[in-house]
């Protein structure tokens, strides 16, 4: 089932995003080496009560954590834990509230400190290639040209797209119809009416686009060890020009703030 949104549902939804966002600003200010993803776990978990939002992976489908939090070789799913993150590392935070019925659910990669010149290009450009998508998703154009744009950016990298997760259609439920693949091809699948909300969320691995997932049944890493990097939007569709409900920008001027970050590819 597709269901667009009315306007005043679109509000409902930007702010649920929009904490999310605010959320991962508190991320930024505080992340340094040492401090471990349990912690970034505990201050969203704490963010998000105190701004009246529902923690919404918390128990999706068994989820055991509040956060997503996939550094270096990890592509999403990962585990918060103990282990304090170090210089060099690659952090992605994945994170989701509910706010007066509606879900919010993004995702922002950081780099700490001193890291390999590589990796701060994957992250540059698996930011960018998100915007790529973002602009195909307009009324009219097709689920598939997201995914396609997304997809020839990345591989003109050199880079691999991960095939097993997809982006999704947001709204009442974390995840709805329809399912937005970060590939495909150009003028297939889901037409898009306006107010369609889907959040875009390429995964890009520097190496292979092969994965696996661990043990524990959800942390998914790549099989060839090598990085990869996740960042994601929620986004409404709209004629001519997608209107994105989550917010980078507050993100970024912390991060830029913040002399534990690198960012350096600015
Ligand atoms: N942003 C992630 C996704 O859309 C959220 C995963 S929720 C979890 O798949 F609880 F399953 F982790
Ligand atoms: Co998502």
């Amino acid at each position: 089932m597709i269901y667009t949104k009315t306007e005043e549902q679109i509000g409902y939804m930007k702010e649920a995003a929009l904490l999310v966002s605010k959320t991962l600003t508190e991320v930024a200010k505080m992340l340094k080496p040492g401090v471990s993803t349990l912690d970034i776990d505990k201050l969203c978990m704490e963010y998000a009560k105190d701004h009246k939002g529902t923690l919404s992976f918390y128990n999706y489908h068994g989820y055991p954590h509040n956060i997503c939090a996939s550094v270096n070789d990890v592509v999403v799913h990962g585990f918060p834990n103990k282990s304090p993150l170090k210089d060099g590392d690659i952090v992605s935070i994945d994170f989701g509230v509910i706010l007066n019925g509606w879900h919010g659910d993004h995702a922002y990669t950081f780099i700490l400190g001193e890291a390999d010149p590589a990796a701060i290009e994957l992250v540059k450009v698996t930011k960018a290639s998100l915007y790529k998508g973002i602009e195909k998703a307009i009324v009219n154009n097709r689920v598939g040209d997201i995914g396609f744009a997304i997809q020839e950016y990345t591989e003109r990298h050199g880079y691999g797209v991960v095939r097993e997760l997809v982006g999704h259609g947001l709204g009442t439920s974390l995840h709805e119809d329809p399912q937005v693949p970060n590939y495909g091809k150009r003028g297939t699948g889901l037409k898009m009416k306006e107010n369609l909300v889907l959040a875009i969320e390429p995964m890009i691995n520097m190496g292979t686009h092969k994965v696996f997932t661990d043990d524990d049944g959800w942390t998914v890493k790549t099989q060839d060890g090598k990085v990869s990097v996740h960042f994601e939007h929620d986004v409404c569709v709209k004629a001519g020009k997608a209107l994105i409900l989550s917010d980078f920008s507050i993100i970024e001027a912390a991060e830029k703030a913040n002399i534990n970050l690198n960012t350096s590819y600015y």
